[in-house]
């Protein structure tokens, strides 16, 4: 007989194979893959006796009523979109392990004085469009309209991929949900980090996500002949963004935050062509947003610096922006009561590096954070692992959060 952990870990191999690319895992918002893998999960939902629909903005939902229907609910899941080439626990074991704390709560026929919604949100990552959290901030209702002219690689913009994907944009509204229709948010995520594993723990209670800012930069000199043109000639974009990946992970270093360029293409792209133009992206992010905003503006004033001693020209387009979230201190409580439950009479604490949908929910209804330790802290990789008991520990502390947040 499977144990309800073994269910779970199988459920993460069979969302991994719903996928746009046969040799890895990517799942990408309003995708067909994105609407299959929601059909699944409704049906986990169901299996867990809750009554299910797929909201406005494509988040897959489920409810199951407390003591008395129409209680206002405890929002519990996390995200079923993935990175490319991702791991299969980001998002996904927290959206089975919030069914599995449901199921549990089901069938024992627990009476909560609030329902419990769980949700697999739509959109945490930002893959396809660019900008993150567009599940969380449409249930939240914190949508700009300009969203829906975001384009993806293949230029299909947000407004036609809704379309495709069976959801109506003028509907879109009917996603938004109101703060008296709440009464807290809780997921569990892989920590994508290795401070638990460092510290020989299994679960921890998050204080805060990190602010984060991303940017599409481009960077245009002139392209020419790789042969003939004289170095003291060149306007080498890819020299100078070079210069500018180096630099962002040295100011980083420095002031103590955390910056990233993931991206980084170089054009035209011959062999024997100077590079004209680099499209780069940068992300950054720190515990605070006037760390994050001061590394930032080191960063334009090194980029301008670069730019014009090599004679290039500097583009930048904020993607996203997402300012730091505490945790609510009633709904950590929560969370370290559910630890301790687990026999750990010390709860670990800190700050998430990474982002999260909490980021965005906090518009709508206090947000907290489990953390389960994952293997080398490896995490947006095939090689994400976590161990099954870790993956057992945190169901019954999740579950014992839930019965915390209904005691206190
Ligand atoms: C989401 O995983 C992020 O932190 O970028
Ligand atoms: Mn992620
Ligand atoms: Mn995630």
């Amino acid at each position: 007989m499977p144990t309800e952990t073994d269910v779970i870990l199988d459920r993460c191999e069979q969302l991994a194979t719903i996928s746009s690319r046969p040799d890895r895992l990517e799942r990408v918002h309003l995708s067909p893959e994105h609407k299959a893998a929601n059909a699944l999960v409704a049906e986990w939902m169901s299996e867990a006796g809750l009554s299910t629909w797929q909201d406005a903005a494509g988040n897959q939902c489920g409810r199951l009523e407390g003591r008395e229907p129409g209680l206002p609910a405890l929002l519990i899941g996390s995200h079923i979109d993935t990175v490319p080439d991702a791991g299969r626990y980001d998002g996904m074991l927290g959206v089975l392990l919030a069914i599995a704390v449901a199921a549990r709560i089901h069938e024992k026929r627990t009476e909560l004085p609030f329902a419990l919604e769980v949700v697999a949100f739509s959109d945490e990552e930002g893959t396809r469009f660019g900008m993150a959290l567009l599940g969380s901030r449409a249930l939240a209702g914190t949508w700009n309209e300009d969203w829906w002219s975001l384009t993806d690689k293949d230029g299909i913009t947000l407004a036609e991929a809704f379309q495709d994907f069976g959801l109506d944009p003028a509907r879109l509204p009917g996603a938004f949900r109101r703060p008296e229709n709440y009464v807290g948010y809780l997921e569990t995520h892989i920590e994508q980090g290795p401070i638990l594993e460092d510290h020989d723990r299994r679960l921890a209670v998050v204080t805060s996500i990190a602010g984060a800012r991303r940017y599409a930069i481009t960077i245009t000199g002139k392209a020419g002949h790789a042969g003939g043109t004289p170095f003291d000639r060149r306007r080498d974009a890819l020299v100078g963004a070079s210069e500018l990946v180096v630099e962002v992970e040295r100011i980083s270093k420095q002031r103590g935050v955390i910056g990233t360029v993931g991206r980084l293409q170089a054009f035209p792209g011959g062999v024997n062509v100077i590079p004209g133009r680099v499209e780069l992206s940068l992300d950054l992010r720190a515990e605070f947003d006037d760390e994050r905003d001061g590394a930032l503006a080191e960063v334009w004033a090194s980029a301008e610096e670069i730019c014009s001693r090599r004679g290039l020209h500097l583009e930048k387009h904020e993607l996203y922006r997402a300012d730091a979230v505490p945790c609510d201190p009633r709904l950590m409580r929560a969370i370290g009561a559910g630890i301790r439950a687990t026999g750990d009479a010390e709860p670990m604490a800190f700050w998430s590096r990474a982002g999260h949908d909490g980021m965005a929910v906090v518009a709508l209804t206090p947000i907290a954070m489990l953390f389960l330790r994952c293997r080398g802290g490896i995490s947006h990789h095939p090689d994400e692992a976590v161990k099954k008991a870790d993956v057992a520990a945190a169901l019954d502390a999740f579950e014992a959060a839930v019965l915390a947040v209904a005691d206190d």
